[in-house]
């Protein structure tokens, strides 16, 4: 089943309750929260706290991506603020292996992330140990940014060596999704699409949305594209 998780960082952050609510309310499996520490990427955003009020908004899993250096050090403070999901860069941890056991400990689901220039190398001795890999399709730091083609050809080989090992871990994928690649990815194997600026960035977000998941839904059922 295909799920989007629509990403706050291109949310009206006067309004965040409510865009979150239309978002939950016109089909969004998740809400994609991005955390930058400008060290990692370069871009600050927001920390547990926000988590905090975005847990009083939704009743969604929040799925926390964590594009900061020593992730050991916030894992608990996400968990404890809301987050369902956490996924880390294996480049901003010594002991990725311990940073994903950390992850599920603190009782959430455990996910590592592809930037465009990391091979899928990287996260094959901790496959089995996680729940998701997220596939960066652009270089992390900042929404809107265009889709990376070549990263149709890393997300078949990750669904393969996801196969391959028999591992159940699932494919989610981050950057530049909208109405014009949103197919082709699922045709290539993703299965959480997470889309910032085409959901938040149109002037009606949960329109948005529902265009988006009908046009990934009609994919993932083999029908014909209209
Ligand atoms: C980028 C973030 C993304 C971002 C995606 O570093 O990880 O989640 O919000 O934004 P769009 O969908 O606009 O590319
Ligand atoms: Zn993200």
């Amino acid at each position: 089943m295909v799920e989007i998780a629509p990403s706050i960082l291109s949310a009206d952050f006067t309004r965040l309750g409510e865009q979150i609510a239309a978002v939950e309310r016109a089909g969004a499996s998740y809400i994609h929260v991005d955390v930058m520490d400008g060290h990692f990427v370069p871009n600050l955003t927001v920390g547990p706290f926000i988590v905090e009020w975005m847990r009083r908004a939704t009743k969604l899993p929040i799925d926390a991506h964590l594009m900061i250096e020593e992730p050991d050090d916030f894992i608990g403070a996400f968990a404890k603020s809301g987050a369902n999901m956490i996924s880390v860069h294996p480049e901003t941890t010594y002991h990725l292996h311990r940073t994903i056991n950390y992850i599920r400990q603190s009782g959430c689901q455990a996910g590592v992330v592809l930037n465009p220039a990391t091979p899928l190398a990287m996260i094959e001795e901790v496959l089995a140990e996680v729940d998701y890999v997220l596939l960066m399709s652009v270089n992390p730091g900042f929404g809107g940014q265009k889709f990376i083609p070549s990263s149709f050809d890393k997300l078949r080989r990750l669904r393969e060596l996801i196969r391959s090992r028999g591992a159940r871990a699932r494919i989610e994928i981050d950057g530049g999704i909208g109405l014009d690649n949103i197919a082709d990815v699922v045709r290539a194997g993703a299965e959480i699409l997470v889309a910032g600026s085409a959901i938040f960035g149109a002037s009606d977000p949960a329109e948005s949305l529902q265009k988006l998941l009908r046009a990934a839904s009609i994919e993932s059922s083999g029908a014909a594209m209209v």
